[in-house]
């Protein structure tokens, strides 16, 4: 069986590397992913008053989870956080109260930063939120992807082989991690 994951990247920039860290993935992805970014720079902050009659941004958005078997957060953090166009689109998802359409996909986090220590803060917190959506979220291995302002090659390539390994071995446990926990 092959799953569909919607892939969530945390940045909106034209040259952002977490979408070229997202769009590296959906190449490197096994058959039994169908991995694809789903876009969420079109959304309109999330207002509770709206929740009886979403925007057709946010309906179109939330249909989009609803369909996936599974997701993949691809983030950089912001002032050691998660980017609020991140935060917007979860919030988005999980309303109106009780009709989340995170809930039980399993999802996996990876944050990218050129800083040291790799978006750890922006992972972690994130986790927090993915706690409260009962979405069950692969725990090893931890992706912190530091030191990657120079990463990727002209073609979008992962230039560094053990990064690339790694990568490739993050997705082996995903691609178990999904098989064992989606719907
Ligand atoms: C950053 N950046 C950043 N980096 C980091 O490692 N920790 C942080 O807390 C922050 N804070 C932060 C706040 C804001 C508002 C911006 C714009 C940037 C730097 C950030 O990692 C860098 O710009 C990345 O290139 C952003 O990811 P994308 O857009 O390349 O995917």
């Amino acid at each position: 069986t092959s799953r569909k994951v919607a892939v969530l990247v945390g940045s909106l920039r034209k040259d952002s590397i977490n979408r070229k860290m997202a769009k590296a993935l959906v190449a490197m992805a096994p058959p039994s992913l169908q991995m694809a970014i789903v876009e969420i720079g079109q959304l309109p902050l999330y207002n509770q008053d709206d929740d009886a009659n979403p925007p057709q941004a946010s309906r179109d958005f939330k249909q989009q989870i609803q369909s996936s078997d599974a997701v993949l957060f691809i983030t950089p953090e912001y002032n050691r956080s998660v980017p609020g166009v991140l935060k917007n689109a979860i919030d988005i998802a999980s309303r109106p109260y009780g009709q989340s359409a995170w809930d039980g996909k399993p999802a996996g986090v990876i944050s990218v930063s050129p800083g040291a220590i790799g978006g750890f803060g922006a992972n972690h917190h994130l986790r927090q939120s993915l706690v409260f959506l009962n979405m069950p979220v692969l725990q090893q291995p931890e992706a912190y992807v530091g030191g990657a302002g120079d990463l990727f090659d002209d073609q979008g390539k992962i230039k560094n082989d053990s990064t690339r390994q790694f990568m490739e071995k993050f997705l082996a446990a995903y691609e178990g991690w999904v098989g064992k926990n989606a719907k």
